[in-house]
């Protein structure tokens, strides 16, 4: 029988916000947090714990992550580092999750973190090794393409990459889409062959919205297994070193089109789409969602139908 429960996970809080370049003030994001949360959100990477220098927006990382934590410790919070620096001022404030972001690109991964392979993979041997109760979870960036080597259309570039990180202990790999060049055949295809290579390891799935493949990728991703799909609120999100990254898959219209097919996502879609518009109209960005620009949920166009 098909499995009707999905797991969203919410990244907005990290994807959403790093792009932009006026400061929202900490109140503020606990404030989209805490909505979130309301809406249903069970999942959600908060903030990440990254050089100020490279994203200014985010410098507040601790003090998001110590509020929330304290009030939520019961949630599935987590936050995205680049380093072993990062994984332990996360583990300090309280976050026993993170996930490591390297990209499958190497010209991407330096772009970005500034580091070679490599270089990435000692980091991530040293969280591994010294903070061995830390969950640590790999973002594999650009693991469908990337901006500077373009698509990848070979599976085994990435089985090999995950072999590496599988070799360290991770267990939890979430293939991330970072400019939006997947389509929903290679989506299926890779998350296949990750399954079928590590079978005990967990897989995500994280998609840009570029080209307007977001919600069909993310669906492929469900239907071939993926243990849990990531997405932002208002499909707000763009990575500032990945020339031509757009926004994100949308949560609302992930959870508008699942709930409509009869999965549980556990978010309650009116909740959600009002904090989405909410956002919209408050916080100046790049947003994919397409709910958020319509005036009508289907609900509503029921109850009182426009007739003419
Ligand atoms: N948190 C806070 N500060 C950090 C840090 C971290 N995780 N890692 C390094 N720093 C600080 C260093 O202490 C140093 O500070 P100083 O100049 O005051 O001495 C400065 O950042 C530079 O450190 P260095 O190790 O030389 O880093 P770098 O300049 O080579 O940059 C990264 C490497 C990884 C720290 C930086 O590129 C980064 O944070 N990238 C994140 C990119 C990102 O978030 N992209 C989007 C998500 S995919
Ligand atoms: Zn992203």
């Amino acid at each position: 029988m098909m499995n009707r429960q999905v797991e969203i996970i919410e990244v907005g809080p990290r994807d959403g916000f790093q792009n932009l370049k006026e400061y929202i003030p900490a109140a503020e994001k606990i404030r989209i947090i805490e909505e979130l949360i309301g809406a249903g959100v069970r999942h959600m990477q908060i903030t990440s714990f990254v050089s100020p220098a490279a994203i200014p927006q985010l410098r507040d990382g601790r003090e998001v992550a110590a509020a929330v934590l304290e009030k939520h410790p019961d949630l599935d919070l987590f936050a995205l580092v680049p380093n072993f620096r990062g994984a332990q001022n996360a583990w300090e404030t309280g976050l026993r999750k993170v996930t490591n972001v390297i990209s499958l690109s190497s010209a991407h991964n330096m772009a970005n973190i500034r580091r070679t392979h490599d270089q990435s993979f000692a980091e991530l041997e040293k969280i591994t090794a010294a903070l061995p109760e830390l969950n640590a979870c790999l973002d594999i960036a650009t693991a469908f393409g990337c901006p500077f080597q373009g698509k990848q259309r070979e599976v085994e570039p990435l089985l090999a990459f995950e072999r590496r990180a599988y070799d360290l202990g991770v267990r939890t790999f979430n293939l991330c889409d970072t400019v939006g060049m997947a389509d929903p055949r290679q989506v299926r295809e890779f998350i296949t062959a990750t399954r079928e290579t590590f079978p005990d390891v967990r897989i995500e799935i994280h998609i840009h919205d570029t080209r307007g493949l977001g919600v069909a990728c993310t669906l492929a991703g469900i239907e071939a297994g993926a243990d849990g799909v990531q997405s932002t609120l208002g499909g707000l999100g763009g990575c500032p070193f990945a020339p031509g990254a757009s926004g994100n898959t949308s949560t609302e219209d992930l959870v508008f089109m699942l709930e409509e097919m009869g999965y549980d996502t556990g978010i309650d879609f009116r909740k959600i789409l009002s904090a989405a518009k909410r956002e919209f109209k408050c916080i100046d960005g790049n947003y994919s969602g397409a709910n958020i620009r319509v005036a009508n949920t289907i609900d509503e166009l029921a109850e009182a139908p426009c007739i003419h």
